[in-house]
């Protein structure tokens, strides 16, 4: 088996501008790290675009195959907690930033970042949830533990076509929750009414307001996945003892508020890092995903792609211009 080879997405660095292609590699070149899993799918995620075109605070050394999502069948483990044939997905942890990562058809993995397939799922629905599906699952829980809301709110996502958003859209509909999209791309109407948004509003509205420290409550919660000064207008326009879950930075590291929105209205600002997420946690957001939460459009707001089609679809992730999950076929068969 050691012999084999396998293919995989390479990430390399020429006179400082970095390709992405298709390679062959073989499966003992991969790290020993305990258990050897076969890749049926993965999926794409903003980090995988940041690690794929040479961020080095993602990804120290190249050339690299990025990939922090892999859902596969363990062909070797070292580990008493797997066996072969088992079912596995790996989301996150060093997957994908140093450790070689979900966009090649074999992965080599230590056994504490394993979760087991819930019975409920197909290793091709694990990675049409994948990490964004999971971060959004955290945030809705997040948002849904709350003590201080009922069961009656209205919930804000940012980003709402994007990976995480579209998937927080349409968890948050499944559970009887009124949620309004936030998007710049209102073409997209259509597809958020069609995941389950209440409303469909341009994020210009959310962001684009005066710098007074506390604005007119709107939403009793939100899931922002863009940062900056988005998330600093939808911390000024939430209602009082509301909740703010955020994950995402495309808008920066910075976040420039004021503090009167949590001393006068009681607001809580809570983050979101599915990356090393507790292992309870992850176990208990997955199992909800495979079973009351468990979407039935899942389709809808995810696209087949092969490993040949991933170089062409970084750069569109990068530029925000993606609408839902990239899920990627690792086998043909
Ligand atoms: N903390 C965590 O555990 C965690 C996990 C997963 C992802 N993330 C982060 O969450 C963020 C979203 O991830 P994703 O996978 O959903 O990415 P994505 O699919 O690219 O979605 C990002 C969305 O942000 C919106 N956007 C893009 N440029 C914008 C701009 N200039 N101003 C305002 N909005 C803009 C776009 O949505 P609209 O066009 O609809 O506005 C875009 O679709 C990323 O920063 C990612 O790194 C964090």
């Amino acid at each position: 088996m050691e012999n084999n080879s396998y293919q995989a997405i390479v990430a390399e660095e020429f006179n400082g501008i970095f390709t992405q292609s298709v390679k062959e590699y073989f499966i003992k070149d991969l790290p020993d790290n305990y258990v050897l899993i076969r890749v049926h799918y993965s999926s794409l995620n903003y980090k995988d675009a940041l690690s794929a075109t040479g961020h080095k605070g993602v990804t120290k050394q190249y050339p690299f195959t990025p990939g922090i999502d892999a859902a596969g069948v363990v062909v070797n483990s070292k580990s008493p907690d797997f066996k072969t044939d088992d079912k596995v997905i790996v989301t996150s942890y060093d997957l994908g930033m140093n450790t070689p990562g979900g966009f090649g058809q074999f992965i080599s993995v230590p056994a504490e970042w394993i979760v087991p397939l819930p019975s409920n799922l197909t290793l091709k629905e694990s990675m049409m949830i994948g990490t964004s599906g999971l971060t959004a699952g955290i945030g809705v829980h997040k948002i849904i533990t709350h003590p201080f809301l009922s069961n009656d709110i209205n919930v804000l996502v940012t980003g709402a076509t994007g990976a995480v958003g579209s998937f927080a859209v349409a968890l948050l509909s499944h559970l009887n929750i009124n949620v309004t999209a936030a998007t710049g791309k209102v073409d997209q109407t259509e597809f958020l009414t069609s995941i389950g948004a209440k409303e469909v509003v341009h994020r210009d509205n959310i962001n684009n307001v005066t710098d007074r420290p506390m604005l007119s409550g709107k939403w009793n919660a939100s899931l922002d996945t863009v940062g900056g000064n988005m998330l600093d207008a939808v911390l000024r326009q939430t209602e009082h003892n509301g909740i703010v879950a955020c994950c995402g930075n495309v808008l920066g590291n910075e976040l420039q508020t004021s503090i009167l929105p949590f001393i006068l209205r009681g607001i809580t600002l809570a983050g979101i890092d599915s990356g090393i997420a507790l292992m309870e946690l992850r176990k208990t957001i997955w199992h909800k995903l495979s079973t009351d939460w468990k979407l039935p459009n899942m389709q809808k707001i995810s696209r087949e792609i092969s490993l040949t089609d991933l170089p062409g679809e970084f750069q569109k992730i990068l530029e925000g211009k993606q609408v839902g999950k990239v899920l990627v076929k690792l086998f043909k068969k």
